[in-house]
């Protein structure tokens, strides 16, 4: 029997004004690797067998306009559309095979805070041709989304898409959709917005060159680097083109059905900390304010996958 739920990240859809900046920062300086375009429309990979993990589009406002994720196959691709369906959540229209790069099958929706969301399975995804850069980002790790709502948000992401709680901190839940501790975050916020989006790379040292290489371009870390107590990865903070709060993180703790999910209490630092390893003194105001900036275009779910 097909498992219905969601069992993967697989990229993030972000709007920018500057299409020619952007590309060139994605693919030169943050080393994704570009493999379609097509009208206004940029998709850059990882070294991972995900098809894309990033998708440009020229927009009129810079901002995150959509997160995809991934299930097993079409069969649990309907069987999501119909639970998110019968929650009562705007739909982009049934799930249809996608004439994009990379094909699948999907469908578009907004989750109970307006962000837009799509499920995309059966995708051309294998794997990468070599040549890449040890250096460059495998994959998206996760997306951290400031909620207004998080009860509401956690409820239908655990009940609806399948999600697990791994760890929750007085800020934070971090969920999960397969062996990475966590592939969403959902924050205690006031506002619906983007906190940050976050790729993986393949080691520490690539973080440690990924963060040099990133201030030799013009963009200093803003936090880090660091290692998080819930996930236990190595991070890195950057405030990107159009001041799109970016991560670049490694290490991400690998879990399985046993991990025990630590509240609040567990997850305190000692006094002064606010990371595993004591060398940071904490985010500097400026990511501070871009991880408030970008709420989701209510209409983001609409779009062409
Ligand atoms: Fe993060």
């Amino acid at each position: 029997m097909t498992e219905a739920r969601v069992t993967l990240l697989r990229s993030v859809d972000v709007g920018v004004t500057d299409l020619a900046q952007a590309r060139r920062f994605y693919s030169e300086v943050w080393l994704l690797t570009e493999v379609a375009e097509d009208d206004g429309v940029v998709r850059l990979a990882g070294t991972g067998p995900i098809h894309h993990v990033l998708t440009l589009r020229e927009s009129p406002r810079p901002g995150v306009l959509r997160v995809e994720l991934g299930a097993s196959d079409a069969a649990a691709v309907d069987a999501l559309h119909r639970r998110i369906m019968e929650a009562g959540r705007p739909v982009s229209g049934p799930p249809a095979r996608l004439a994009r790069p990379g094909g699948g099958y999907g469908f578009s929706f907004q989750d109970p805070e307006g962000r837009n969301f799509s499920i995309v399975a059966e995708a051309a995804d294998g794997d990468r041709p070599g040549g890449a850069s040890p250096l460059a980002p495998v994959k998206l790790s996760h997306v951290n989304l400031n909620s207004a709502d998080n009860e509401t948000s956690f409820a239908f992401m655990r009940d609806v898409l399948g999600f697990r709680l791994s760890d929750q901190t007085s800020k934070f839940r971090f969920i999960r959709c397969n062996a990475d501790h966590h592939s969403l975050v959902l924050g205690f916020n006031e506002e619906a917005t983007l906190n940050h989006i976050a790729f993986e790379l393949p080691d520490l040292e690539a973080l440690m060159l990924g963060i040099g290489r990133m201030r030799d371009h013009g963009y200093p870390s803003e936090w880090g680097p660091g290692r998080h107590g819930p996930g236990n990865n190595a991070f890195a903070y950057f405030v990107g083109p159009e001041e799109l709060p970016l991560e670049y993180t490694a290490e991400m703790m690998q879990v399985d059905d046993g991990y025990p999910v630590g509240m609040p209490e567990r997850w305190t630092w000692p006094k002064g900390r606010v990371d595993h390893w004591g060398l940071t003194p904490g985010p500097s105001a400026r990511v501070v304010r871009t991880q408030r900036l970008f709420r989701f275009p209510p209409e983001g779910y609409r779009l062409a996958l």
